[in-house]
C-alpha cells in the first residue's frame, strides 16, 4: 500500500496561520492522516479531531499518530453528522473544518474495495464497509432500470454517453446475467462504444462512469452538502472551512454555499478563484491534477440572528 501524499497541504497550513487560537482542527476526511499530520507537526499546541466514514482509514491513522497521544483523536462516521460527532467527542468548538474531498489512493489501490476500473474487484465502492443497508455498486448496475442508470452516469458523472453506456449495461445483463466485477463492467462499456467515441473520450472510457457508481453509492453530494450546512452551527468565534475538491459536481456545491454564507453576512471569501496546486506538486502527485481549494473565514459572532 502507497502512502496518500497530501494534496495541497502547504496551501491548507497557509490559510490556517492566519487563524489566531487554532486550538481544535476537525480534519473531516481524515484517510490515512496526511493533513493531520502535518498539522499536528507544525503547531505544538493544535488537537485534530479526524473523520472518516472507512473504518480501515480510521484504523491506519489512528495507529501511525499514535506518537500525537491525547492532541490527535480518530473517529469512525460520516461529516454529515459533523455537529453530532463533535458533540461526542467532547472537544469543543473547532477553529477550523477541513474537508480533502472523495476517494483515498488506499482505497483506489485495494482491488477488493471496487473503486479502481484498472484493477478486477467486485463492484462494491461502499466507504464504510460496516454500512450493510447501503446498495453496492453490483446491486445498482444489475437491479437499476436503464432510465435510472442514464440519470446517474448523467448526474453524478457527467457522462455524455450515459444513455449509451445504460442501454449496453441493460443488454448484457439481459443475454449474460449480472454483471460481477469491475473489469467486467469496463469491457461492457468498452464493447458499448464505437472506437472513434472512445477515442474522443480521451482517458479511460469508464471514468466517469466509476465516479458516477462511486458518488450515488456513497450519496457523496448530499452529504458534502449537510456537512457544510452545520458549519454555520459549530462555530463560536473566527472559524475557517477550507474544501479540497475534485470535480466540478463537488466544487459547485461549495462555491454555492460560500457564496450563499457571504451573502447572508457570515464572513468572507479570501480569494475569489479556488486555489490550485503548484507545478511541482502537479508533477510529483497525480491525484492533485484536478484539485480545487476554496475557504471561507466565518467572522466572530457573525451568526447573531443571520444564519438559518
Ligand atoms: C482524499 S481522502 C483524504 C486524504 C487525507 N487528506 C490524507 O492526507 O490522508 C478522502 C477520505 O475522505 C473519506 N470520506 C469521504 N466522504 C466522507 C464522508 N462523507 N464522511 C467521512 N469521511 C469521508 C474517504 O473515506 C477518504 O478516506
Amino acid at each position: 500500500m502507497s502512502l496518500h501524499i497530501p494534496v495541497m497541504l502547504p496551501e491548507v497550513c497557509r490559510l490556517l496561520e492566519g487563524l489566531e487560537n487554532k486550538r481544535l482542527i476537525v480534519d473531516a476526511t481524515l484517510g490515512l492522516g496526511g493533513y493531520s499530520e502535518g498539522i499536528l507537526h507544525k503547531w505544538q499546541k493544535v488537537a485534530v479531531l479526524g473523520i472518516d466514514q472507512d473504518p480501515q482509514a480510521v484504523e491506519v491513522a489512528r495507529r501511525r499518530l499514535s506518537d500525537f497521544g491525547d492532541r490527535f483523536k480518530a473517529i469512525h462516521g460520516n461529516f454529515r453528522d459533523l455537529s453530532c460527532l463533535l458533540n461526542e467527542s467532547g472537544m469543543g468548538k473547532p477553529d477550523a473544518v477541513i474537508f480533502d474531498l472523495g476517494v483515498s489512493s488506499m482505497q483506489i489501490e485495494t482491488p477488493e474495495r471496487g473503486f479502481s476500473f484498472q484493477e478486477n474487484g467486485p463492484l462494491d465502492m461502499r466507504m464504510n464497509t460496516t454500512d450493510e443497508h447501503q446498495d453496492i455498486a453490483a446491486e445498482i448496475v444489475n437491479t437499476y432500470s436503464m432510465r435510472e442508470l442514464t440519470t446517474i452516469f448523467r448526474k453524478y458523472g457527467e457522462e455524455p454517453y450515459a444513455l449509451q453506456i445504460a442501454r449496453g449495461i441493460v443488454r448484457h445483463r439481459e443475454r449474460s446475467g449480472p454483471i460481477t466485477g469491475t473489469s467486467e463492467l469496463v469491457e461492457v462499456i468498452r464493447k458499448t462504444l464505437p472506437a472513434p467515441v472512445q477515442r474522443k473520450m480521451g482517458r479511460n472510457p469508464s471514468r466517469k462512469v466509476f465516479q458516477a457508481l462511486r458518488i450515488a453509492v456513497n450519496d457523496e453530494l448530499d452529504a458534502l452538502d449537510d456537512a457544510l450546512e452545520q458549519c454555520t452551527g459549530l462555530y463560536g468565534g473566527r472559524m475557517a472551512v477550507i474544501v479540497v475538491s475534485y470535480h466540478s459536481l463537488e466544487d459547485r456545491i461549495v462555491k454555492n454555499k460560500f457564496r450563499e454564507w457571504k451573502s447572508k453576512g457570515l464572513g468572507e471569501v479570501p480569494f475569489r478563484k479556488p486555489l490550485t496546486p503548484e507545478q511541482e506538486e502537479l508533477e510529483g502527485n497525480w491525484r492533485s491534477r484536478s484539485a480545487k481549494l476554496r475557504a471561507f473565514f466565518f467572522k466572530e459572532g457573525s451568526m447573531e440572528g443571520k444564519a438559518k
